[in-house]
């Protein structure tokens, strides 16, 4: 018989005593590792190493010194979990319990610390995202009192020749203190927490666009990029336009980096939008559920 989530090699519960240490006091490198050990298994393979962790940690505001390392008595690493904040709101993240120790409530212990230490600090709102189809940690959240806001899809687009165009909207790139005025003051579209104008601001090495019908409406793209890769986008568009004018702005976007590969997160899936993103060469990769929990 083969059983399905059963616990290999279930430790001893006398074993069971947790320990729990700040991530703080860890390198990144060590850090990575942890993650990676409660991710081997994972639906979608994301392996970390200390330059990604420190530059994830950098992104996303992570709170080293609030976000949790846990270890058996024995002193062996059995999962972590990472809190952000910004303002009154805080995120949790890289939440994992390794293999050998699930299905022993740690999942709930860690739960309990972050959503504790977010009250710690005064945040009125906890939010995160799970992958759709990971049943385990989505049920983790729903006990925890999180309650789904909405999808988001995550895509990919290689390289490929634009074929698509809109000669009634000028698009023309963003530059210097426009491209931070434009994150700084979105109106049409709600942000994910990888893609709010504080993720983006962390790196100098961004770019965009801007569009404007005839009628004066105006949209705007921003993402950053690096030598192989368009990353961590951010899109506001008026919505009697927002199906050409995503097609008007993506067209020049990817015209103007014929070579770059594009990784697009979190974007919201149940908008016609993503199928504008489709016909530009967009494939979707999987998608996420953002969850929220008010704590106030
Ligand atoms: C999700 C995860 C953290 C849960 O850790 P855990 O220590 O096994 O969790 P617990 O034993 O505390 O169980 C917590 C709750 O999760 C749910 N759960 C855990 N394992 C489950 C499974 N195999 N099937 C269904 N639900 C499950 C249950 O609701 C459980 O509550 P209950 O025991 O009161 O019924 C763990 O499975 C894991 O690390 N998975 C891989 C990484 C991951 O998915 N991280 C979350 C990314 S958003």
């Amino acid at each position: 018989v083969v059983m399905v989530n059963a616990s290999i090699d279930t430790p001893k519960l006398s074993k069971l005593e947790w320990v729990i240490r700040p991530t703080s006091d860890y390198s990144f490198e060590e850090l990575a590792e942890i993650f990676n050990a409660t991710r081997i298994d994972y639906i979608v393979p994301m392996p970390m190493n200390g330059r990604r962790m420190e530059d994830y940690v950098t992104d996303y505001d992570v709170d080293l010194e609030n976000s949790i390392v846990v270890l058996d008595s024995e002193k062996q690493f059995a999962g972590m979990g990472m809190i952000a904040f910004r303002d009154k709101r805080a995120w949790l993240t890289r939440l994992g319990v390794v293999p050998h120790f699930r299905q022993h409530k740690l999942g709930h212990k860690i739960m309990g610390e972050l959503v504790k230490r977010a009250f710690a600090r005064a945040a009125n709102h906890v939010q995160l995202e799970v992958i759709v189809g990971n049943e385990p940690a989505k049920r983790l959240f729903i006990k925890h009192g999180f309650m789904i806001n909405r999808e988001l899809a995550i895509l990919n687009r290689p390289p490929a020749t634009v074929t698509t165009y809109d000669a009634n909207y000028l698009v023309t790139p963003l530059e210097g203190d426009d491209l931070y005025g434009c994150l700084n003051s979105r109106q049409y579209s709600t942000p994910s927490w990888i893609d709010e104008a504080p993720s983006l601001i962390k790196s100098n090495a961004i770019a965009g666009f801007k569009a404007v019908h005839q009628d004066g409406s105006t949209g705007w793209v921003v993402f950053r990029k690096s030598r192989f890769q368009l990353s961590h986008f951010a899109v506001d568009l008026p919505p009697t336009h927002s199906y050409m004018m995503l097609i008007a702005l993506f067209s020049t976007l990817h015209r103007t980096y014929p070579s770059l590969d594009a990784k697009l997160e979190n974007f919201p899936a149940d908008t016609p939008e993503l199928g504008a993103l489709r016909k530009l060469g967009y494939i979707e990769v999987f998608r996420r559920i953002e969850m929220h929990l008010d704590l106030i």
